[in-house]
């Protein structure tokens, strides 16, 4: 296998509190049967880790593992999984996924070794105070947001996974496991669309896209 797509879908879901979060629908669609068919057009295979005891919705087709008790450990038992050059990491909550954001991060992680779809930061940014009141003006200049998919060689990422778990250091993302190794992660302009269905209003934001996205 050159390239494959793997996708933690083992999450629980409690923010959103509608189940594991990958399984929910969007007009009639999951959340993971999104993210893969967006995904398998440019890749050799897709992996999925699921949370345990639960089966692939019916309207997904890929190979799967099951998930550990953080994302960090999902994605690990996936890299474990597959023999793949290049892998592209992407979060099952993110089920809008425009392909040249796809074709961006493969080439740029063939190219370096690790990349990542990213956002410039657009609002005012501020550490709030103990008390919850304004508390410290971060200025927002050269600040992205990281989103995914993520593109590594799979060698390099699963060096920084099996070193991460020797340090107990955990990360909410893959990229910050090689930056945090000394290695350089190339941002890739990511996409509005590619935002993280977390919260109710996020479910909420998906479901007004999905008609415009799926016509
Ligand atoms: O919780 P969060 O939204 O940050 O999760 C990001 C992605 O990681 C989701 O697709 C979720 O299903 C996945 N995940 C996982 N295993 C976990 C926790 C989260 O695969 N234990």
């Amino acid at each position: 296998v050159r390239v494959a797509a793997l996708i933690p879908a083992a999450g629980s879901g409690t923010r959103l509190g509608l189940g594991p979060k990958a399984f929910v629908e969007v007009a009639g669609r999951s959340l993971l049967g999104r993210s893969a068919a967006a995904l398998a057009p440019h890749v050799d295979e897709v992996l999925v880790a699921l949370p345990a005891g639960l089966e692939l919705p019916a309207d997904v087709t890929a190979r799967t593992v099951t998930g550990g008790d953080t994302r960090q450990t999902s994605v690990l038992a996936l890299l474990r999984a597959t023999d793949a050059e290049v892998v592209l990491v992407h979060d099952a909550a993110r089920p809008f996924l425009p392909g040249a954001v796809v074709r961006a991060v493969i080439a740029a992680a063939r190219e370096i070794g690790a990349a990542t779809a990213a956002l410039p930061v657009a609002d005012t940014l501020v550490r709030a105070g103990p008390g919850g009141d304004w508390g410290t003006l971060t200025p927002r200049e050269r600040l992205w947001a990281v989103q995914t998919p993520q593109g590594f060689r799979r060698d390099v990422l699963l060096a920084a996974h099996e070193a991460a778990l020797t340090d107990g250091f955990a990360a909410t993302d893959d990229a910050g496991l090689i930056a945090r190794t000394g290695g350089a992660v190339r941002l890739v302009p990511g996409d509005a669309r590619l935002f993280k269905v977390t919260t109710p209003g996020d479910l909420a934001l998906a479901q007004a896209l999905a008609p415009v996205w799926d016509a």
